[in-house]
């Protein structure tokens, strides 16, 4: 199993462009479900999830060309309407699946995700949402078998805001008959994108990025092509690496706009940020002090600071002056991170949902465990900063969700390289 060897003490400069979005082409992938004719993407970032995905799109009988950025679907010969759990148990977001064979096939066996490092992460919503859609759903053998002949249009309310809980509710809706209203809905700019690529389908949504998406049922959607967004999440990893390392970088292909209160709490730490645009594309740069100040950050639905971003916090916490409170809302285990960042020195102590992070002046070298996709991420930004060498293993969980991170990191001036443990 591959590990990364990080040698702290470089300052990062440069640029680097940012990837498609992770949790936008998911979902988007999926929509290639819902239409017998082909749906072209661009902007694909070349990562292990992805990759899986288009593995469980093509035992169904999609069929998929893929040539680097560049993907093209065809599920005109859809036949077998399965995920089985050799490929869900991978990856979590294979759930996505669900509504489209749904309101396509009129069937779906879709294996149950089961639990994740994070957390015990539920699909209940999912299914409660189809439900109430008129679909005879049945969970037994580790599977949710579901059948409609047509789904109906349904007012549906989920009782927590879920991100791939409204995805799938909204691409099931597109083919249902008649309205179908999604209340207290997600609204990631994921969830717009991939409305956006629905609505170049044929779609008929409103609403989308706000708690409450209309959906009129259409018979069918036709092709299309959609360009993913760029991923906001890895935007904001770099700028932590940048914040952490005392840098300054600009990512290009990407832009302050989704990232408002990450933006914010690096400006609170003393960073500098300038959101830059040319009619070729759109770029952020950040200036970090010699120190950062500690900021405290809550995890909660979009708009408010993500949680895919708190361990990168945490890392960055963890060298600046003062102690941040550092507050997890969202999933119940997502602190596993604190235990490795302790091993580099790093003074934080966990109550419940809770971390307290006092900033030490330095991390120091260790071997650590990557726990979780972005655990990992805040491991490679701690290594950057601590004193010698750190050894980060089990690093298939960053290449699920980061593409080529030792290439890009490096291209900004880290000592980062990968080797085969
Ligand atoms: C998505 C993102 C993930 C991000 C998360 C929260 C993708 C592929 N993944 O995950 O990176 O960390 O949003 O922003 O887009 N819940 C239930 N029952 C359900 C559904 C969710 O109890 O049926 C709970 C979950 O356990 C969690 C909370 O709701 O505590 C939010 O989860 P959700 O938004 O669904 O996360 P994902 O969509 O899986």
């Amino acid at each position: 199993m591959d590990k990364l060897v990080i040698t702290g003490g470089a300052r990062l400069s440069g640029e680097v462009s940012i990837s498609g979005a992770k949790n936008a082409a998911l979902p988007i992938l999926c929509a290639s479900l819902l239409s017998s004719e082909p749906l072209t993407l661009t902007n694909v970032p070349c990562l292990n999830d992805i990759g899986t995905m288009l593995k469980l799109l093509a035992q169904m009988g999609v069929k998929v060309e893929r040539d680097g950025e560049n993907v093209s679907l065809d599920a005109s010969g859809l036949n077998n309407p399965e995920a089985p759990y050799e490929l869900v148990k991978t990856m979590r977001a294979s759930i996505l699946v669900l509504g489209p064979l749904l309101a396509r096939c009129g069937e779906a066996r879709v294996s149950l995700p089961g639990g994740c490092a994070i957390g015990a992460r539920p699909v209940d919503q999912h299914i409660k949402g189809l439900l109430a859609m008129g679909a005879e759903v049945a969970v037994e053998h580790g599977y949710i078998t579901a059948k409609a002949p047509r789904l109906r249009g349904a007012r549906l309310f989920t009782d927590m805001v879920t991100v791939t809980g409204t995805e799938n509710l909204m691409m099931a809706a597109c083919l249902a008959d008649g309205e179908t209203v999604i209340e207290n809905a997600a609204r990631e700019p994921e969830v717009v994108d991939l409305a956006q690529c629905l609505v170049s389908m044929g779609a008929q949504i409103s609403g989308a990025g706000t708690d409450l998406i209309r959906i009129r049922g259409v018979d069918r959607l036709h092709g299309a092509s959609h360009r993913i967004m760029p991923d906001r999440i890895e935007t904001g990893t770099f700028l932590c690496a940048a914040a952490a390392t005392s840098g300054d970088i600009r990512l290009n292909g990407t832009s302050t706009g989704y990232l408002d209160a990450v933006v914010d709490k690096l400006m609170d730490a003393g960073c500098e940020l300038i959101g830059e645009k040319t009619p070729r594309h759109e770029s952020i740069r950040i200036m970090a002090p010699a120190r950062l100040k500690a900021v405290s950050i809550r995890t909660a639905p979009y708009p408010a600071f993500p949680t895919d971003m708190q361990a990168q916090f945490m890392a960055i916490n963890c060298v600046a002056d003062g102690t941040a409170v550092i507050r997890e809302t969202i999933f119940e285990n997502r602190f596993m991170h604190a235990v490795e960042l302790q091993r580099l020195g790093a003074d934080i102590k966990i109550d419940g949902n809770t971390a307290f992070v006092t900033g030490v002046e330095r991390l120091q070298g260790a071997t650590v465990m990557a726990t979780d996709l972005r655990a990992s991420a805040s491991l490679v930004i701690a290594g950057l900063v601590a004193e010698g060498e750190t050894h980060i293993e089990r690093i298939y969980h960053l290449d699920r969700g980061y593409e080529q991170i030792e290439r890009k990191m490096g291209a900004l001036g880290a000592k980062i390289r990968r080797e085969k443990a």
